[in-house]
C-alpha cells in the first residue's frame, strides 16, 4: 500500500506514519517540520519518505502531493490528519483564529485531496480524515467552539467529496481522546494554549460531562486506520468512531 500521512511529524499522525510503515505500507511523511518528519520516517521503514508541506499553501500541497506519488510509484491512501484546536470562547475568537482553524482543519483537506485525486482514482483508493468527538459525538466543548464547527464542516466535506468521486473510498474516522504514542509521538494539540484560559474552561468541560476520563492506546487508532486503508474497492466505509473506554 503506498501510502501519504499528512500531519505526521507529532501525534496521531506520526503514530499512524510509523504503525502503516511498520505493518509494511510504503508511506510518505508530510507535515512542515522536515527534521521530525525525517526522524519519523526512520522509524517507518527503509522506503520512507519525508516531505515539507504547509497545507495552508495550495501550492506546496500540490508539490508535495505530486512528490510524494512520484516517489512511492502512485497512491493507494491518503490519511488527512492536521488539526489545530483553536482555544478560546466565540466571543474571543479573532478573523485570524477562525481562518487558521479552518485553513489547516477544512481548507488544507480540501486542497492535500484536490491534489491527490488524480492519484488515488487509478488506484480506486482511499482518503482518510481524522476528526473528533467534539464536533459530531459530544455536543461542542465550551472555548472549543471554532474547532468543533471547523469538525463538522470537515465531516460534511468529506460526504461531498464521497458524492462527487464515488470510485475514490472517503472515510471520517472520529476520535476520542488519546495522548499519541512516546516521545516524538505524542500528542502537541494543546502545547499552543493559554493555560489561564485552559484553566477556566476545565471545570466546564467537567460539569458538562465533555471529558471521558481515559486515554486511548494510540495502537487501537492505528489498527482501525490499517483497517480502513486496507477495504478493497467494493466497499466504502463512510465514519469509524473510536473513542476511549474506562478501565474497570
Ligand atoms: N489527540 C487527541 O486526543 C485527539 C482527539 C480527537 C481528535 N484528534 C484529531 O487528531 C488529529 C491529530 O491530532 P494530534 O493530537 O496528533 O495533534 P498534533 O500533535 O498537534 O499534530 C498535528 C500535526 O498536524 C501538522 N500540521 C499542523 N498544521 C499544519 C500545516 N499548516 N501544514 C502541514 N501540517 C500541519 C503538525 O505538523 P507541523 O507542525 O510539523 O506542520 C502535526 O504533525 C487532529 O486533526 C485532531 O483534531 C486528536
Amino acid at each position: 500500500m503506498n501510502t501519504v500521512v499528512i500531519g505526521a511529524s507529532s501525534g496521531l499522525g506520526r503514530s499512524i506514519a510509523i504503525g502503516l510503515g511498520q505493518r509494511g505500507a510504503r508511506v510518505a511523511l508530510l507535515a512542515r517540520r522536515l527534521d521530525r518528519l525525517t526522524d519519523a520516517a526512520k522509524e517507518a521503514g527503509p522506503e520512507s519518505l519525508a516531505i515539507a508541506c504547509d497545507v495552508k499553501d495550495a501550492a506546496s500541497c500540490h508539490a508535495a502531493i505530486d512528490e510524494a506519488a512520484a516517489g512511492l510509484g502512485g497512491m493507494d491512501a491518503l490519511i488527512y490528519t492536521p488539526g489545530v484546536g483553536t482555544l478560546g470562547r466565540l466571543v474571543d475568537l479573532t478573523a485570524e483564529d477562525w481562518r487558521h482553524t479552518f485553513d489547516t482543519n477544512v481548507i488544507g483537506a480540501a486542497l492535500v485531496t484536490n491534489a491527490a485525486i488524480p492519484h488515488l482514482a487509478p488506484s480506486a483508493g482511499v482518503a482518510v480524515y481524522l476528526s473528533s468527538v467534539a464536533g459530531s459525538l459530544t455536543a461542542p466543548w465550551p472555548g472549543l467552539g471554532a474547532y468543533a464547527a471547523s469538525k463538522a464542516a470537515l465531516g460534511t466535506l468529506v460526504e461531498a467529496y464521497r458524492v462527487e468521486h464515488p470510485t475514490i473510498g472517503f472515510t471520517r474516522v472520529i476520535v476520542g481522546d488519546c495522548a499519541g504514542g512516546e516521545g516524538a509521538s505524542g500528542t502537541e494539540f494543546a502545547s499552543g494554549w493559554d493555560m489561564e484560559v485552559f484553566m477556566d474552561l476545565h471545570p466546564l468541560w467537567e460539569s458538562g460531562n465533555l471529558l471521558s476520563g481515559a486515554l486511548m492506546d494510540v495502537e487501537e487508532l492505528v489498527r482501525i486506520v490499517d483497517a480502513v486503508v486496507q477495504c478493497g474497492g467494493t466497499a466504502t466505509i463512510p465514519t469509524v468512531a473510536v473513542i476511549p473506554r474506562r478501565p474497570g
